[in-house]
């Protein structure tokens, strides 16, 4: 019986990110170990520290903060050897700069968000070398749930505004939302789990713009309660601040590619 050995892979770094790539169908597939500031190496897998690396690793995924891999990102090259992939998770830094501090041209980008353990990421991709990104790249991607692969570098910043910081920018949204909903009924308690519900509900049967826009239209009647309360959001622009709570995590981006 032919036995399949699955890919190795090394995360560098094992904080908030990495430790939420590790979606059951990802550890089904690969082998996969972790190691931190500390040294400390731990098998995903096993769920165990290990004594030792298990080299060669096929993808090397940098998991780490971009500051940290600016000052010391030249002692990563001790993981990697000239077939070694390296995925970078790094918000901002450029595929030339990982090259000036990695002695590789195996390089691909992902920005992937921290819900991909539960298969619930939206993945963007971007390689020089397309080459890189085959089957068993497909399958990492897959892991995470959807993905789309980028043309142009820029994307991954424009995806990292969007769908890596905007889960938090998201449950900030709920959270003021339920909060406000406490403060308007305080002799009454509101149920979160009611108001969380409400929200779900609201975007499972509205799922296009065009849709939500008249859902709202079909509730606003004139000189209703609806309208009373959509003034207001539109006296505040709500649009612009969202524009801009945006645009200022693509922004930092983009300065990160440019720190040294
Ligand atoms: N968090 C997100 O939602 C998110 C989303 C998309 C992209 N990213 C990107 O992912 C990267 C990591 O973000 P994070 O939120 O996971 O950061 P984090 O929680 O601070 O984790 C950073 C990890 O790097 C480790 N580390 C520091 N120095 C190291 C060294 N010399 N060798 C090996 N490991 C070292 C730390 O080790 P210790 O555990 O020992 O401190 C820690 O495990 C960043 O570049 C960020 O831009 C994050």
């Amino acid at each position: 019986m032919s036995v399949t050995l699955k890919p190795k892979i090394l995360f560098v770094g094992y904080g908030h990110l990495a430790k939420s790539l590790a979606s059951n169908s990802f550890l089904k597939n690969f082998k996969i170990d972790s190691i931190n500031s500390k040294s400390r190496i731990y098998s995903l897998n096993r769920k165990k520290i290990i004594k030792k690396l298990n080299h060669p690793y096929k993808y090397v995924f940098l998991l780490v903060r971009p500051n940290l891999f600016n000052l010391r990102g030249t002692e990563f090259n001790k993981y990697i050897d000239s077939k070694t992939i390296i995925v970078s998770c790094m918000a901002g830094v450029t595929i030339n700069r990982i090259q000036q501090i990695i002695n590789s041209k195996n390089i691909i980008r992902i920005m992937p968000n921290v819900m991909a353990k539960q298969n619930a990421s939206h993945t963007y991709v971007y390689s020089k070398n397309k080459k890189l990104i085959n089957s068993t790249f497909h399958k990492i991607l897959k892991s995470f749930g959807t993905y789309h692969i980028s043309s142009k570098e820029d994307e991954i910043n424009i995806a990292t505004a969007l769908y890596g910081s905007g889960p938090a920018f998201i449950a900030f949204l709920v959270n003021a939302f339920l909060a406000a909903s406490k403060i308007v009924s305080p002799n009454s308690r509101v149920n979160e789990r009611d108001v969380i519900h409400l929200f779900k509900n609201v975007i499972s049967i509205n799922d296009s713009s065009l849709k939500l826009e008249k859902f709202v239209q079909s509730i606003a009647s004139k000189k209703g309660t609806t309208q009373a309360g959509v003034h207001f959001l539109k006296s505040q622009n709500l649009k612009k601040i969202m524009y801009t709570t945006l645009y200022r995590a693509y922004k930092r981006a983009k300065e990160i590619s440019i720190e040294k």
